[in-house]
């Protein structure tokens, strides 16, 4: 797929670490002159910021939180994501479409043909022609399951999914394992239970060697 940009994701179980490397990242890019919109997901407009909202804190059935993530996404890639690759910004987006798989997919079960559909039809950008959008580096931060949850208890009040047990989030990890091997030239394995520098090497690397960043 052609654009002037770079799209790049950060994925991972809750509690796996991803934030401070995401804004290490940008700044990383800023220092290199490089336009960055960082962003996140369900969010990143004024509309999906509502549904995310509703998607953390309101109970529903697992095909009702697909179709609102979906619709945030589609929200955001035609308001902010698509613009920004079209300028030519390196976008460095907290979660997308592999979040799905991994937490309403792996997670709660939805019937990964449901996904694929709704990814099809979201992703589907006329202004790149053919294909659908997809990341061009995904950084999955990989992590046991237990290691989260004791990072997890430290932190602030849990939403909807940060209140999940580790079986739930094992299985939001199978997803995301299984989302890796589909996507194996994007995805980009961290092994996120080491210490933060060790962790920000491998981030900077996975970039590097892609020669995104001198
Ligand atoms: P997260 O990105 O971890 O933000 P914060 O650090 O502010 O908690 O929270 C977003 C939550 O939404 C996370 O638990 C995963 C979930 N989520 C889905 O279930 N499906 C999706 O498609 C996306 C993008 C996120």
């Amino acid at each position: 797929m052609v654009s002037g940009g770079i799209f790049i994701t950060f994925e991972g179980i809750d509690g796996a670490g991803k934030s401070t490397h995401i804004d290490a990242l940008v700044a990383l890019f800023r220092a290199g002159k490089r336009q960055v919109t960082h962003t996140r997901e369900p969010g990143g407009t004024a509309l999906a910021e509502k549904l995310r909202a509703l998607v953390l804190n309101e109970a529903m059935d697992v095909l009702s939180e697909a179709l609102l993530v979906f619709a945030a996404r589609r929200d955001h890639l035609l308001q902010v994501i698509e613009p920004a690759l079209q300028r030519g910004d390196v976008v460095i987006c907290d979660r997308f479409t592999d979040s799905s798989f991994a937490y309403q997919g792996g997670g709660q079960g939805l019937d990964t043909a449901v996904l694929s559909a709704l990814e099809g039809w979201v992703q589907r950008v006329d202004a790149v022609g053919a294909g659908i959008r997809q990341p061009d580096l995904t950084l999955w931060f990989d992590l046991p399951p237990e290691a989260a949850a004791t990072r997890l208890a430290q932190a602030r009040t849990p939403d909807k999914f940060e209140a999940q047990g580790t079986d739930f989030f094992a299985r939001v990890a199978q997803g995301y394992q299984t989302r890796a091997r589909v996507f194996p030239d994007r995805f980009c394995r961290i092994e996120a239970d080491r210490e933060r520098a060790a962790v920000w090497a491998d981030v900077q690397q996975a970039v590097r060697l892609r020669g995104w960043l001198p």
